[in-house]
């Protein structure tokens, strides 16, 4: 086979370790065959399930089920989180077992029915956890504080999209990123935050590290392109939590995060749900209803390759945050993660400089495609996406097999 490879750049497969794919049981949102269509189709080789699904990945039997949803339907390779919650403590040991890439921990309130466990729990479930090896993630935001100022804006009548944004405040988020070092600190686990969306977060975790704590961290490509502005444009479509962050907040994630190296890893926390859920035929109204979280996995190479073309991130950089740190930080290196020789390896061949408008969100491969990317206009994206020597998307269609993705074997 050969490329027309002419001005193209060659990168290790790009590794996601924040999606929803939303198999077991919210297929009307997504499924496996639909997220790694449009993670195929977005130069993504590698991607990681959440375990917020129906059921929830709370048991070995329920992890499995994802697993085996998974090897039937793939395109590209996959692994899951299996989540922690007050219920399946002594579960730990055989949920690690059964093989997941790391454990979850919902803090407060997010989309599924996961509440969050308590301080003690959460330090039990971290002595349980170190003895596996592996680490544990928070969903990292105080839900006391956002339940709070929920509470208090809906009395007060406030229902702009902006205010839900302020109803989940930097603080939140900082204070659970401390709360987790500080037990990471005293147990010894390794511990990650996923989703960090604030220059005041990134900097709890640049102390967490300077003590010696293992915290890892990630961000996504709308906490690094959007301001709160985004809100008031284009309402609830934009609506995730934590919330898109003001433009100080913004420009010190860019500053500490990355410029600074504190974030290891971009992902999307590519999270679909239907239209009719994100009120987009009424996207200034019904604030308190709609619903939070939107599509990722083919914007996030552009996104970041844009970031390349304006000078504001090196080359080297990008791949290392979204192909090498995400493999290393979850055990998956160096099987993902690098440019190994031979006929069996993952990579994705990127044209920096192609101009793309997403002009329709329908052209997107996921079953709802949502995104306040939508209308943005990117430099770079991927041409080729190769898994295990196949290819299995050109020009952005698809054209591998739906099934020959497999499970990424951490054990
Ligand atoms: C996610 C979802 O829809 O599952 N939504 C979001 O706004 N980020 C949940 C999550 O990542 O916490
Ligand atoms: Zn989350
Ligand atoms: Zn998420």
């Amino acid at each position: 086979r050969v490329f027309d490879a002419d001005g193209a750049v060659l990168v290790p497969g790009i590794v996601d370790c924040h999606i929803h794919n939303r198999e077991p049981g919210l297929e009307y949102k997504e499924d496996w065959e639909s997220a790694t269509r449009a993670a195929a189709a977005g130069g993504v080789t590698t991607v990681v399930g959440m375990p917020n699904t129906d059921p929830v990945i709370d048991s070995p039997e329920n992890l499995e089920l994802k697993f085996e949803r998974g090897e039937a339907s793939a395109h590209v390779d996959f692994q899951s989180y299996a989540v922690v919650t007050s219920e399946n403590l002594e579960l730990i040991p055989d949920i690690d077992e059964a093989g997941p890439l790391g454990f979850k921990v919902f803090l407060g309130s997010t989309v599924g029915d996961v509440p969050p466990p308590s301080d003690g729990e959460i330090l039990e479930a971290m002595e349980r956890i170190r003895e596996t090896g592996k680490r544990l993630g928070f969903h990292e935001e105080n839900g006391e504080i956002i339940d709070h100022y929920t509470e208090r804006f809906k009395a007060e009548g406030r229902n702009e999209p902006i205010d839900h944004s302020h109803s989940r405040p930097v603080i939140a988020e900082r204070e659970a990123v401390e709360r987790m070092i500080t037990f990471a600190e005293e147990t010894g686990a390794k511990i990650h935050m996923f989703h960090v969306s604030s220059g005041s977060a990134a900097e709890a975790v640049a102390r967490g590290k300077d003590r010696g704590v293992d915290v890892t961290a990630e961000t996504t490509p709308h906490y690094l392109w959007f301001t709160e502005d985004v809100m008031r444009e284009k309402g609830n479509v934009a609506r995730v939590q934590p919330p898109i962050r003001d433009a100080e907040e913004r420009d010190r994630l860019w500053e500490v995060g990355i410029d600074d190296g504190v974030i290891d890893c971009i992902a999307t926390d590519h999270a679909p749900h239907t239209p009719a859920e994100k009120k987009v035929d009424d996207p200034f109204g019904n604030t308190w209803d709609a619903i939070s979280g939107f599509v990722g996995l083919e914007t996030e190479v552009p996104a970041m390759l844009s970031f390349v073309d304006d000078g504001r991130l090196a080359l080297e950089e990008w791949v290392r945050r979204h192909s090498t740190r995400p493999a290393q930080v979850w055990g998956m290196y160096p099987q993902k993660g690098s440019l190994q020789i031979g006929t069996d390896a993952d990579f994705t061949i990127v044209d920096p400089n192609l101009e793309w408008t997403l002009e329709d969100r329908r052209e997107l491969h996921s079953k709802n495609c949502v995104t306040p990317f939508e209308g943005e206009s990117f430099t770079g994206k991927a041409v080729a996406t190769v898994v295990r020597g196949q290819i299995v998307a050109e020009d952005g269609d698809v054209v591998g097999d739906s099934g020959y993705g497999t499970r990424v074997d951490v054990d």
